[in-house]
């Protein structure tokens, strides 16, 4: 096999870049909300997802998108003061049922598969879970990142996996950051703030832990 013509794939990967680059330019989503706080388009969200019949609770905050609601948003129950990281996906309706459709199982009718999902007060669900149709998440719940939650959770547990299963207390949760000294009390900073206390904190090892 002839060696790889590296000036070739690195110009191909500078013109890939430099596409990406000018795409993000122009995605309408940046174009709509460059001076928005954070807190504005959370309100949005919410205030959107609610027209649309899902019951959202004060105090939650979404990083995951309206669509992540999924195709029946007036399925979902969700308490207060929760918050779901990017990409956390509920799933009301399983399209499987289209196979049984096809294959005529309810007598030429055509049958959606669909159940609720509810969420309870503080509940903190990591990037990138989904969250599947007739499941019920208690309160004061942690979601690890990547779950798939089949089952219900109860309350004051973290769950992590795939299908998601009790991992620790809440307790056991707050023990383990103690432990590994991962608690900083820099929530809420801003950006720069926050940037110049980390740096100082891992780069140059000045500031203090709490
Ligand atoms: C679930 C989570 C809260 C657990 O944190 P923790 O209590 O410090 O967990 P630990 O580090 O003690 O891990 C305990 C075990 O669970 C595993 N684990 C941790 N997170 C996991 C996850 N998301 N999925 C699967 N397993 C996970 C660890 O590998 C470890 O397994 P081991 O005992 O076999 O080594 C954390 O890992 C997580 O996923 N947080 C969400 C982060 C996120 O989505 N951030 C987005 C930005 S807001």
């Amino acid at each position: 096999m002839d060696p790889p013509d590296v000036e070739k794939l690195i110009s191909e990967k500078t013109k890939m870049g430099l596409i990406g680059r000018i795409k993000r330019l122009f995605k309408p989503e940046q174009k709509q909300t460059p001076n928005k706080t954070k807190e504005e388009i959370w309100a949005e969200k919410v205030q959107a997802l609610r027209q649309r019949g899902a019951k959202i609770g004060d105090g939650t905050r979404l990083n995951c998108d309206i669509g992540d609601f999924g195709t029946e948003p007036y399925l979902v129950e969700v308490g207060e003061d929760c918050l779901f990281a990017a990409d956390v996906k509920f799933i009301t309706h399983d399209g499987g049922v289209k196979v049984l459709n096809t294959m005529g199982y309810f007598g030429g009718k055509k049958m959606d598969r669909i159940a609720p999902i509810k969420v309870g007060n503080n509940v903190y669900i990591g990037t990138g879970a989904f969250i599947m149709q007739g499941v019920t998440i208690g309160n004061n719940v942690i979601i690890g990142a990547r779950a798939v939650v089949t089952h219900d959770i109860p309350d004051n547990v973290v769950a992590v996996g795939m299908p998601a299963k009790v991992l620790k207390t809440i307790d056991e949760y707050y023990q383990s950051g103690v432990d590994k000294g991962w608690y900083y009390p820099t929530a809420g900073l801003p950006f720069e703030e926050k940037k110049a206390y980390y740096q100082a904190v891992f780069q140059e090892g000045e500031q203090e832990q709490p």
